[in-house]
């Protein structure tokens, strides 16, 4: 459904605007452009629980720029300084031990919710024609917001903050050629201190305020393009859609709230089950962790690292398994979007979240003994389903019918 479509055109015309509305209206017609966009924009009617996962996005990026600015404010990015001053901000700071819980809550709860929203894209064909851009541009978020999180886990400058920065950039190290320059100005130097500090420091702030840039692109993508649904068929009719307000403002407030419970949760009753508490200890190069991991949301790529025998093939592998997802939209051949009609590659889906998961647990076993083994038959799967099903066996797929429209598969003729 576009803004053209017949789809769109069941909302009767606003009435003309007077006073200072009316002034400002005249001049820039903000207040037009934002009822056409969140009052009257029509959305099919059948959305899940799945498309709340935008908006809940959009409200934790927000939480994380609020409570970030406030932590800069007292945090230092010196070898010296840095554990100290999170210490302080804890301990010390009025509030200040609830700014850096939402922040990293936030930061832990904002990958899921990535990951919840991407897999909504991938089983309903949400990247199929004519939603390329759209995914695109979701895709360079979720490298964006990759780089953000691994920037920000350095800041506080504990055992895991330093020796995931070795292991991260020894890595970059290891591609041929190029690759000891680029571990020098990685790392700042001979060895990772103030220089590497100050700036994954300025990296972490500037990247943040980049990506609400990039979400303001998706959203619009979003809005030119119509959301996708369930049955991964367009709207024909306005029957088949309902406008945002009411009907998706307070859904979308609805699974805020649940959202919102789930993190006070966390937050307070278990703060410590996402965190390492190995990065309650200061950095120090002279004693290496008995376990070196990254964060959670970061084990799969970790998994399939560790599964290539070669540093540089495994460096190769895991930037292949994202880049991976930039070219779904090409390499997905079926006519048909939604899995909900495609039985085998729904199954063929499931697979594939149970070989990222495997992969994930394999890189906290360090893909060790048997976990290796899994590694590499989950690396193996995850590339199959891209490049061998979904080209080639998608293709001969026997689909079930799709309904006639939205409001018919709900009863409405
Ligand atoms: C900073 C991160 C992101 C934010 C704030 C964000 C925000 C949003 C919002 C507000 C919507 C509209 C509501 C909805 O459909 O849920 C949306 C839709 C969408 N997003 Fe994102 N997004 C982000 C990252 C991503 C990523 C990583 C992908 C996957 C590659 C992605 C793919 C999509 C797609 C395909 C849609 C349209 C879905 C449909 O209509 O079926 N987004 N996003």
């Amino acid at each position: 459904m576009t803004q053209s479509d017949p789809a769109n055109k069941a909302t009767p015309a606003a009435p003309a605007m007077t006073g200072l509305a009316g002034w400002i209206e005249a001049r820039l017609p903000v207040i037009s452009a934002f009822r056409a966009e969140y009052i009257d924009f029509r959305l099919p009617r059948n959305l899940n629980g799945l498309w709340n996962f935008g908006a809940i996005l959009t409200v934790v990026l927000l939480l994380m720029l609020a409570t970030g600015i406030f932590l800069a404010m007292n945090y230092t990015p010196t070898n010296a300084g840095a554990f100290l001053s999170v210490e302080a901000i804890d301990r010390q700071l009025a509030g200040g031990w609830l700014l850096r819980a939402m922040h990293m809550t936030g930061a832990n709860l904002f990958l899921a919710a990535l990951y919840v929203h991407l897999f909504r894209g991938l089983y309903y064909g949400s990247y199929k024609a004519p939603r390329e851009l759209l995914w695109l541009s979701g895709l360079v978020l979720l490298v964006m917001v990759m780089a953000t999180a691994f920037a920000g886990y350095m800041l506080p400058w504990g055992q895991m903050s330093y020796w995931g920065a070795d292991v991260i950039t020894k890595a970059v190290g290891a591609i041929p050629g190029i690759g000891p320059s680029l571990e020098h100005i990685m790392a700042g130097g001979d060895h990772l201190g103030d220089v590497f500090l100050h700036r994954f420091f300025v990296l972490h702030f500037l990247l943040a305020f980049l990506v609400v840039g990039v979400v303001g692109l998706h959203v619009t993508i979003v809005h030119v393009n119509g959301s996708n649904n369930p049955l991964g068929i367009e709207p024909r009719t306005p029957r088949d859609t309902v406008p945002f307000y009411p009907y998706y403002i307070s859904k979308d407030l609805v699974g805020l709230i649940v959202f919102a419970m789930v993190f006070a949760a966390l937050m307070f009753f278990w703060p410590n089950v996402l965190i390492e508490a190995d990065n309650y200890t200061p950095a120090d190069p002279m004693h290496t962790p008995a376990d070196i991991e990254p964060e959670w949301y970061f084990l799969p790529f970790y998994g399939l690292l560790q599964s290539v025998p070669s540093k540089f093939g495994g460096l190769l592998a895991s930037a292949a398994s994202l880049l991976i997802l930039f070219a779904l939209p090409w390499l997905d051949r079926s006519p048909v979007r939604s899995m909900r009609f495609r039985p085998l590659c729904r199954i063929g889906l499931f697979g594939l979240v149970a070989a990222f998961i495997l992969l994930a647990a394999a890189g906290k076993h360090h893909a060790q003994g048997g976990w290796l083994i899994v590694a590499r038959l989950a690396g193996i799967y995850y590339f199959g389903y891209f490049l061998v099903l979904l080209p080639l066996v998608s293709r001969k797929e026997k689909t079930r019918p799709l309904p006639s429209s939205i409001a018919a598969a709900q009863g409405e003729h």
